[in-house]
């Protein structure tokens, strides 16, 4: 047996030695393809099968396995690659314990949930959708790369691109809302910020798409459930987020936890192979998630844990995520001849690619850097990137309502801010907020006083708890490791209603933060109801009460049902969880140093009862049409139908209209496109900016379409009296679909083009399409 590299660590472990019977790695994997492939092929040639299969276990830090225990399986070469080791102090040892101590010497690579943001959270990625700007996403993920990098961390578990159509489904604040173009266009801005350059580089990070696939549509928004879906809408709605990651170069794909029609992801060939591998062409690794192989026990498809651990890798799981049955089960597997050498070797392949690719051959140390230069201070306030993370945060602030122009307010008088959010570092910073710190980050109360300083009067009051179920607050606080998530105030709801109450009478203007705690909108925590929990609607009833005027500022990471303080707030903002200058952010716009823009990226139902609720639902045989009455169509009796807030929906403080909605053409054929442009002025005081949406819809085709479809849309900043022209391109692009036989197809027909500043009020003109049935794309979709 050769001997295999070994790596100088310390202050040369940039160097790579080489020794004789090893290729030398190139710094650049993309230079030499056929390189890549000779340098595997060789490095297999020399592993056991034990050691193959432990390149294919992801470990994490913890309570899972104590870091001595981890050294030595990482020196047996019973590790891949570990998860959750955020710090060059822990990660060096454990890289030395591999390249110094293992036969072999293959590096190993850190991962880490990095979602919104490292050291500095940014804001959640509901919030960023809400930004429509897709160069402060890929700002949020360029900066996240950067501090992953100084903390030694290789890829990260992002982006998130579930779909979701509901709130219900705590989750979906880690996602970018309803519609597919969105989040598409969300997921390839944050690869791209992720990734740079090339993820060789000592400052990018490898991101890993996930949940792969459809997690976002468990049933009852109950996390972990069923999904069951047609092929139709899985291809139409819920792929292409993923697919776009994948395009924009993803290097990893994590595996969803749930079933697809019947069949887990993590066992499931069709989803894994054949859309994954064959019909997109992803070279990458497929991570499965936490604890997923052995779950497929508990999904009923897997008899025992030797068959979960065929089944998995028979599908094409590559590295298994906090999972012991590749480690116990494999070896047997290989040895009987029910998993061949080549199926081994195809996963095992993968993960040495990653490596290759992430630059981790030609040096372990690439993000480690050398002992030298560790941070003195791993959480030190000047590791951040305040700048960038408040003027991103600025930009996912939605108004979505502003009576009487009660905001922006002046830095004047005296100010009464109350809420159970008003003074949390914590929740601001939202769930997986990776390395952020609480303390660290600006409460509303700090941006507050930061901004008033010496100008304006700030009193204090709790008003209430986030909410009065002790059940409850135990459930959150049972989600963190450390500290409670959740401190109540042992005060009684009305106690501390009339405390606020009285300091309201001092005050020119109540603000009052309402929303949800970050616990309740995190993996795990699904909710039966979507209003605001406990007290806090009575405390919002009780300062209305008052005469005062008050600014509702909402927390939260899913829509709410939000009604009464839609009727009734004088002011609304939904500010989301906008991380650790949040109340900076928030504070901008409160006060008028910045002018909303964001639009949501997801409907506010009126109640639970409509979930699922989106826009872009299919044409039906009996819709409702507004002002008309219900009987016999398709809507509930009780209440008023529709959305309350529709998705695309966010206010200014300038007053922006949309005129004049020209097409270039009445009627095109197949191969041909038209422009439509429309004019935006800006009519108010302020300069700002607002999002031109691009809808489209066809009148009829060959299956039931959507009624209309986001296809495009442009951020523009305006200054008052200020206007501009807005065009877009309508070409194959827009007007393709899947249809029936899940093709991708261009049908001939009518069709309405719709700009608007929300996905309901808009401008509306048709043009035809001609002699279009024919084309249709070859490359037939799979069908699951
Ligand atoms: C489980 C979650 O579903 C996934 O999103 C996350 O990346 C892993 N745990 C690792 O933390």
């Amino acid at each position: 047996m050769a001997s295999a590299a070994a790596w100088v660590t310390g202050m040369a472990a940039q160097l790579a030695i080489t020794v004789p019977g090893q290729a030398q790695p190139p710094a650049d994997p993309s230079a030499d393809p056929g390189a890549k492939k000779a340098f595997i092929d060789d490095l297999i040639s020399r592993m056991t099968v034990d050691e193959k299969v432990g390149q294919l276990r992801l470990i994490s830090i913890g309570p899972e396995m104590p870091i001595a225990q981890l050294e030595d399986e990482i020196a047996a070469g019973r590790i891949g690659a570990s998860f959750n080791t955020v710090v060059r102090r822990d990660n060096r040892p454990l890289q030395e314990a591999a390249v110094k101590r293992s036969r072999l010497k293959i590096p190993l690579f850190f991962a880490y949930d990095i979602v919104h943001g490292h050291r500095t959270a940014f804001p959640i990625p509901l919030g960023l959708a809400s930004s429509f700007d897709m160069a402060a996403i890929e700002r949020m993920a360029r900066v996240s790369a950067l501090e992953a990098c100084a903390d030694g961390v290789d890829m990260t578990f992002a982006p998130m691109v579930d779909i979701g159509h509901d709130p219900r489904w705590g989750r979906v604040s880690e996602g970018f809302g309803e519609d597919p173009y969105l989040a598409s266009e969300c997921a390839r801005a944050s690869v791209h910020g992720f990734q740079g350059s090339g993820v060789n580089r000592p400052d990018t990070i490898m991101a890993a798409v996930k949940h792969f696939a459809l997690y976002g549509a468990v049933e009852g928004g109950r996390d972990y459930n069923t999904v069951d879906m047609s092929p139709l809408r899985m291809h139409q709605v819920y792929l292409p987020p993923y697919r776009a990651a994948i395009d924009a170069g993803a290097g990893g794909v994590m595996v969803a936890l749930n079933s697809i029609n019947g069949v887990p992801a993590t066992a499931n060939t069709w989803l894994l192979q054949d859309l994954l591998r064959k019909q997109w062409g992803f070279r990458g690794i497929t991570i499965s998630d936490h604890g997923a192989i052995t779950e497929l026990m508990k999904h009923g498809v897997a008899r025992d844990a030797r068959e979960a651990a065929k089944l998995a890798i028979k599908a094409g799981i590559d590295l298994s995520m906090a999972d012991k049955v590749y480690l116990a089960e494999l070896p047997g597997l290989v040895a009987s001849g029910e998993i061949t050498m080549a199926e081994l070797d195809a996963r095992v392949r993968e993960v040495l690619g990653v490596k290759y690719d992430l630059g981790l051959f030609a040096d372990p140390f690439l993000r480690m850097g050398s002992p030298a230069d560790d941070p003195v201070d791993d959480k030190a306030d000047n590791r951040l990137h305040r700048r960038p993370a408040r003027e991103v945060a600025r930009e996912t602030i939605v108004l979505l309502g502003n009576r009487n122009r009660t905001l922006p307010l002046k830095k004047a008088g005296t100010i009464l801010l109350t809420g159970p959010l008003a003074e949390s570092g914590l929740d601001i910073l939202g769930s997986w907020s990776a390395q952020a710190v609480a303390k660290l980050a600006v409460t509303l109360r700090a941006g507050i006083e930061t901004a008033v300083e010496g100008k304006a009067r700030v009193l204090t009051a709790r008003g209430c708890n986030i909410t009065d179920n002790p059940k409850v607050v135990d459930y959150l606080n049972y989600l963190n490791w450390d500290t409670p998530e959740v401190v109540q105030d042992p005060r009684a709801p009305e106690v501390m209603i009339a405390e606020a109450v009285e300091l309201a009478a001092q005050a020119d203007v109540v603000i009052a933060a309402v929303g949800e705690t970050r616990g309740m909108s995190h993996e795990s925590s699904s909710r039966v109801d979507i209003d605001l929990p406990g007290s806090q609607r009575a405390l919002l009833k009780a300062l209305k009460a008052t005469g005062k005027p008050l600014v509702v500022v909402l927390m939260n990471g899913r829509p709410l049902a939000i009604d009464w303080e839609k009727d009734n707030a004088d002011a609304l903002l939904e500010t989301w969880y906008t991380g650790t200058e949040g109340g900076n952010a928030i504070a901008d716009v409160l006060f008028g140093d910045h002018n909303p823009s964001a639009k949501l990226p997801i409907s506010f139902p009126r109640s639970v009862g409509q979930i699922p609720i989106y826009y872009n639902h299919l044409r039906i045989g009996r819709p409702l049409t507004e002002g008309k009455p219900g009987n016999y169509t398709s809507q509930y009796f009780e209440e008023q139908n529709g959305p309350l807030y529709p998705f695309g929906f966010g206010l200014s403080y300038s007053r922006f209209s949309l005129s004049s909605l020209k097409l270039s053409a009445s009627r095109i054929s197949y191969g041909q496109s038209l422009t439509a442009e429309a004019t935006l002025t800006n009519e108010g005081p302020y300069e700002g900016a607002n999002v031109v949406q691009l809808y489209i819809s066809e009148s009829y085709a060959s299956v039931a379409r959507p009624v209309k479809e986001l296809k495009g849309f442009q951020k523009v900043t305006l200054k008052p009296g200020e206007s501009r022209v807005v065009r877009f391109e309508i070409g194959e692009e827009q007007l393709k679909f899947v249809n029936a036989e899940l093709r991708e197809v261009v049908e001939s027909g009518q069709f309405s083009v719709q700009l608007g500043l929300d996905s309901h009020e808009v401008l509306e003109q048709s043009f035809e399409l001609a002699e279009a049935l024919e084309h249709a794309d070859q490359n037939q979709k799979s069908p699951g």
